[in-house]
Order: structure tokens, then C-alpha cells, then sequence
């Protein structure tokens, strides 16, 4: 049965989360009234990518969601150190919510393992691997270019078009990213990912100095 004095823990783990990127946005821009929270962008699709890759995979759905809600809970807060922090704020907080106690080692064991835009040794638990494969997926492709773009511009810096690209080209990690996916399905889909990414720029250089013309 249900004890009814527990939260329901998707909610729980969802408001958690929320209310730390709000933190992040005062910590970074000195208020959360800005014009794109990059971080709950970041955290929800991670959340997507995480459950469609659980179906193809076989890893335990409940299990990667909760994951994802929190991996990135102590991100601010704990910078280098926020997959050991979530973990431990995983192990804390879900007891206190109706997620399955025999599965919340599982989830604080897949947010410690998040951490690095690639990896040596790939990770050997299956939810592990999913997570670490839907966190990195959130970081290549067109969901990068909109994330990345709607993040610089949601603070008070001046950009332009110039500097966002010299930006996005400055993530020369991002093959060795898509040589770190762990189940199939990320694997093709980040190396189709990453064209995407690196076409798009392209072809904006050559609308910008004008090599598209003829
Ligand atoms: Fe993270
Ligand atoms: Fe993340």
C-alpha cells in the first residue's frame, strides 16, 4: 500500500530540480526572470532521452527517470563535484518520496557515474550507460545549437552571431563524446547528431560571409 504522507516522487524530484536551475539563474544572472532557463531545457530532455532509450534498451524506466530528474540537482551548487553531490542528495531525498527504496541505490549510482563529455572506460551498468548516453545526446546536435544559443542569450553579455559560432566550434570534445556512447541506439544517433551540429554551421558561415552566393 502507498503511504499516503510521501510525495509522489516524479513530481518531488521535478520540483527539486526546478527549484535549483532557478538558483542557478539568480546565481548567474542576479534574477530567474530571464528569457530561457538552459538548464531545465537541458534536464528535460535529458529526461525524454533518457526513457526512449530505457524502451529501446531494456534499462529500468523508473530508474533512469529519476536519474535524470536529479543529475544535474547539484550542479551549481557543487560544479566538479555535482554527480557525487547528486548522488548524495538522491539517497536523501527519495526516501523521502514513494520511489521504490530497492531502486534509489540504482539511481544515485547512475547520477555519480554521469560525469565527463567522454569516457576511457565505458561504464558497465546498464543505467548507468543510459543516462550517461541521454546526458551527453542533450550536448550534440540541434538541441545543442538551441541550448547553447538560448543560454548566452539569456544573460546580459552582448553576442553576436560571430562569437556564438566560434563558440559552438570551440567544443572540439564533441567526437570523442560520440565515440563514448554506450548503447546502439545513442551511438547512431549522436554520429547523426553531430552532422547536423557541424553542417548547420557550416552552412550559417556561408550565408554570413556570403560563400553561398554564386
Ligand atoms: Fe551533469
Ligand atoms: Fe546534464
Amino acid at each position: 500500500m502507498t503511504d499516503p504522507t510521501r510525495l509522489l516522487w516524479r513530481e518531488a524530484a521535478q520540483e527539486q530540480m526546478h527549484a535549483a536551475t532557478l538558483a542557478e539563474l539568480r546565481g548567474r544572472h542576479g534574477t530567474d526572470q530571464v528569457s530561457f532557463n538552459y538548464r531545465w531545457e537541458h534536464v528535460t530532455a535529458v529526461v525524454a532521452l533518457a526513457l526512449r532509450l530505457a524502451e529501446l534498451t531494456g534499462a529500468d524506466a523508473e530508474t533512469v527517470e529519476a536519474a535524470a530528474w536529479l543529475h544535474d540537482v547539484c550542479k551549481f551548487s557543487h560544479g566538479e563535484q555535482h554527480p557525487q553531490a547528486g548522488a548524495a542528495f538522491a539517497r536523501d531525498f527519495l526516501p523521502t518520496t514513494d520511489f521504490p527504496p530497492d531502486k534509489i541505490e540504482a539511481v544515485a549510482a547512475a547520477v555519480a557515474d554521469h560525469m565527463g563529455l567522454w569516457r576511457d572506460e565505458p561504464l558497465t551498468v546498464l543505467e548507468s550507460q543510459v543516462l550517461w548516453d541521454a546526458d551527453k545526446l542533450a550536448k550534440i546536435g540541434l538541441t545543442a545549437v538551441f541550448h547553447w544559443t538560448g543560454g548566452a542569450l539569456a544573460g546580459h553579455k552582448m553576442h553576436t552571431l560571430e562569437r556564438l559560432i566560434h563558440r559552438a566550434r570551440a567544443n572540439d570534445w564533441l567526437p570523442r563524446t560520440v565515440a563514448s556512447m554506450h548503447t546502439p541506439p545513442a551511438r547512431r544517433a549522436a554520429a547523426a547528431r553531430l552532422v547536423a551540429f557541424q553542417q548547420l554551421y557550416a552552412a550559417l558561415e556561408r550565408e554570413l560571409t556570403g560563400d553561398d552566393l554564386i
